[in-house]
């Protein structure tokens, strides 16, 4: 792949941190701040990853969200080692500090190389510290610029809408400063589910983020062992779209089986392929379950 093929896409963020510290919250903040007047009041449907457009230095920039619900998921996909995010929000609550959680998800960051910036979320309650917040994190060699480091620190409050997009332009700023983020739209898509549930009407829907090449209705795909041709797609506003490219996260239905967050997902040319390779992995994953077995009984022998 020569690099004349590669374009620019957006960062896709991932937002973690220690349970209830506004993960959730502060992805509605960001998205209801972003949404177009004439959509004004409707945020009410949580969705798990979307994109947004942020004015910076006269353009428009587009940023892709993925929340971490109580960082299952994203336990799980760096497990099946998927690696999805370019930057980590790491939201540290005001008022209660680093937590194991907190410390957790930065050393996933961490250990991903990922660069990191930090919400000081819920500054409007009573008992809000965000200096101490700072302290407490320098001891984790995440070291705030005022203190000579070169993390961005930016004190919010998701209840509030307070300081958003402040937020939004430290996380372009730091994209800027430490990634180059290119991916080639011209070619069969590959990517990433991030979530999904069997829908009683719609069946599997899985949301899909797309990593290169670009996804289209009809397209036949596996994600994880569930395979099928894409009937709809479906944007954060839940307008229906036919194409998604990388760094867009879209719902998509027509899957045979709802895939698991963090399982990898690819665009075949027919659909005897992509079944094949479903159940290909189905076979792996038998297998590696059954040796699993087989090795715990030999060891029970000893016993
Ligand atoms: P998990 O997904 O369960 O880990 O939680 P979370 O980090 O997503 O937290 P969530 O957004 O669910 O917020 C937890 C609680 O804190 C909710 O009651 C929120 O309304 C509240 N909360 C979030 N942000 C703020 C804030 O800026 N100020 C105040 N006062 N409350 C907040
Ligand atoms: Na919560
Ligand atoms: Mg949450």
């Amino acid at each position: 792949e020569s690099a004349e093929d590669l374009e620019d896409r957006a960062p896709v963020v991932t937002v973690m941190g220690h349970v209830d510290h506004g993960k959730t919250r502060l992805l509605d903040a960001i998205r209801s701040s972003n949404v177009t007047e004439g959509e004004a009041g409707g945020i009410t449907q949580h969705i798990g990853a979307y994109q947004v457009q942020v004015p910076h230095e006269g353009e428009d920039r587009a940023l892709t969200f993925i929340d971490t619900p109580g960082h299952e998921a994203f336990t799980a996909m760096r497990a099946r080692g998927a690696k999805v995010t370019d930057i980590a929000v790491l939201v540290v609550a005001a008022d209660d500090g680093v937590m194991p959680q907190t410390v957790e998800a930065l050393n996933h960051a961490k250990a991903a190389n990922v660069p990191v910036v930090v919400a000081v979320n819920k500054i409007d309650k009573e008992g809000a510290a965000p200096d101490k917040i700072r302290g407490q994190l320098t001891e984790y060699e995440l070291i705030p610029e005022e203190y000579g480091g070169e993390v961005m620190f930016v004190d919010v409050s998701a209840r509030q809408n307070k300081n958003i997009d402040e937020l939004l332009e430290a996380v372009l700023l730091t994209a800027d400063a430490a990634l180059e983020l290119k991916a080639n739209p011209d070619k069969e898509a590959r990517g990433v589910a991030i979530e999904a549930n069997l829908d009683k009407g719609r069946g599997a829907v899985a949301t899909v983020l797309v990593q290169s090449g670009t996804l289209r209705v009809g397209d036949n795909m596996v994600a994880g062992t569930a395979f099928g041709r894409v009937r709809a797609m479906f944007d954060e506003n839940g307008e229906q779209v036919k194409e998604a490219t990388p760094s867009r996260p879209v719902q998509v239905l027509g899957l045979s089986t709802v895939p698991r967050a963090g399982d990898s997902f690819l665009v075949t040319t027919d659909d005897r392929t992509a079944r094949q390779i479903a159940e290909k992995r189905e076979a792996a994953e038998r297998n590696a379950l059954l040796a699993k077995r087989r090795k715990r009984i030999t060891l029970e022998d000893f016993d």
